[in-house]
């Protein structure tokens, strides 16, 4: 009988340690210390316990209920006043907002600039980062030790395998893949060594090719021209300006006039007027020839242009680090 006693007295003391909140004061109180409770209970059976000690355990199952109820009442002071009350429900209080993320400025403008050319009926196709020296260069018409490859700062991971410099290759791979039409975007990350307030080791690009029969110039200046009246403005003046590439014949390198100065001339186009955004031109015979396609049936444009950099002409962004520091003060106005 004593051990009993104990026992619950023990139990009581651990249960009401663990409250923590005043809705669990009650249903302690009924358990233990109610009229039916676990304590009356035991001391019911009191009766059975021989007679001589029947005074003794009287006394102490008395003192262990008053121990009981008192140390009940300072927990229920306690949850009252203390930090645990904050916890109470105040159904009145507004709900909690949880803080929203946003798209990154150069996440936004990719999604722009693919959607203005599915809308004009190309589709989307991505490849790998880590590429192979045959899809970067070699099939693209660079050969080794051509000096084209030195206006690409290679990050090679191997002989023979590195972080795509470009989304070219993608042209090879999609040609590989599917006869002519062909009419491709490919968005993605291309890496260069190199870093500066124009440059960043990784950035995006977006490649656009379309094979068909009888394709001109005239349609690659068709499609482009949309792109940027969609893209900047209706009146954006745009010119083609001869240039080279070794996967295009004839290249050319495409401005727009400058939508810092309106053309007048200023530090951003240095004094031109115009600012460069994309490499063009039809697609190199010798291209056609890598993927098995007949140069004499079908024909081709591709374009190439920077994601970060339409992005700073779109919103006035004087150093492209800026993107890829995390600071969301710069994050946030997008
Ligand atoms: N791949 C070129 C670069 O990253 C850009 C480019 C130029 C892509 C001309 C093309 C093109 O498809 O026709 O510098």
């Amino acid at each position: 009988m004593e051990e009993e006693l104990q026992r619950l007295r023990a139990e009581a003391e651990a249960a009401l340690a663990g409250i923590s909140h005043p809705d669990g004061l009650e249903p302690f109180r009924v358990e233990y210390l109610g009229r039916k409770g676990r304590f009356t209970t035991l001391m019911r059976g009191l009766g059975q316990a021989p007679a001589d000690q029947r005074p003794r355990l009287g006394k102490l199952a008395n003192e262990i209920k008053a121990t009981l109820e008192s140390a009940f009442a300072a927990r229920r002071e306690e949850l009252a006043g203390g930090p645990a009350a904050a916890q109470r429900l105040d159904p009145s209080l507004p709900g909690r907002r949880y803080p929203a993320g946003r798209l990154h400025p150069v996440t936004q403008v990719m999604a722009e600039v693919c959607a203005i050319f599915v809308g004009m009926g190309f589709s989307v196709a991505e490849g790998p980062d880590v590429e192979t020296d045959f899809y970067n260069f070699e099939a693209l018409n660079i050969p080794p030790h051509h000096p084209a490859r030195a206006m690409h700062d290679t990050f090679y991971v191997d002989a023979g395998c590195l972080l795509r410099t470009h989304t070219s290759p993608m042209q090879i791979r999609a040609m590989e893949q599917a006869q002519p039409p062909l009419r491709i975007i490919a968005p993605g990350k291309v890496y260069r060594c190199d870093s500066d307030i124009t440059h960043t080791p990784m950035f995006n690009q977006v490649e656009g090719f379309l094979v068909d029969r009888k394709v001109s110039f005239a349609d690659l200046k068709g499609v482009l021209s949309v792109f940027i009246a969609r893209m900047f403005d209706a009146a954006t003046p745009i010119r083609f300006r001869p240039s080279f590439f070794p996967f295009t014949e004839p290249s050319a390198e495409v401005d727009i006039g400058c939508v810092i100065c309106g053309g007048k001339g200023c530090r951003v186009c240095k004094q031109t007027g115009w600012l460069e955004i994309l490499g063009a031109g039809l697609i190199d015979p010798e291209v056609f020839a890598k993927v098995g396609y007949d140069p004499e049936e079908y024909s081709g444009f591709a374009f190439g242009l920077g994601i970060e950099r339409i992005a700073m002409l779109r919103y006035g962004i004087n150093d492209i680090r800026l993107f890829y520091e995390n600071d969301l003060r710069f994050l946030r106005q997008f």
